[in-house]
């Protein structure tokens, strides 16, 4: 399983430690930066995670900024992106089990290291339950369809 990870300055940080876990747990990763603190846009790497995930190279995304919320926004411009910020066990969980997430977005400025961890552990481990959540995922990629 592929997962594409990005990050600005603000998440870097945590970036670096959750690349080295997910490499341990056996996931094939793919960073896409920022590699340092130097200021920069988190819209950028959201696209670029966005599009990694959106077009089938990755499995997963993860996105982290300073509090997971641009990137999440940005990513879910992206059109096939179902990104979530999630800052506990049961959101992680349940956007999985309910609304098949594809990208989950943390923010190093609201959630410690330790738990950041945990919660990706979660939010991999789970599978979609599908049945009725798949008709209102369905709903979801209507969405993308043009409005007239
Ligand atoms: C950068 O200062 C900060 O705005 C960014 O990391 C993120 O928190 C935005 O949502």
């Amino acid at each position: 399983m592929r997962i594409a990870v990005g990050a600005d300055h603000a998440g870097w940080p945590l970036k670096e430690g959750l690349v080295r876990f997910l490499m341990d747990r056996g996931w094939d990763v793919e960073d896409f930066g920022t590699f340092n603190d130097e200021s920069v846009d988190y819209p950028d790497y959201a696209e670029k995670v966005g599009r990694a995930v959106s077009a089938g190279h990755a499995d997963r995304g993860l996105l982290l900024c300073g509090t997971g919320l641009g990137m999440c926004i940005s990513a879910n411009k992206v059109a096939g992106v179902r990104a979530v910020t999630a800052n506990d066990l049961m959101s992680a969980r349940l956007s999985r089990e309910h609304n098949d997430a594809n990208v989950l977005t943390m923010g190093a400025r609201t959630t410690a290291a330790a738990m950041a961890e945990e919660i990706l552990a979660v939010w991999l481990d789970t599978e979609f339950v599908g049945g009725r959540h798949q008709r209102r995922v369905e709903k979801i990629q209507n969405l993308e369809s043009p409005q007239f």
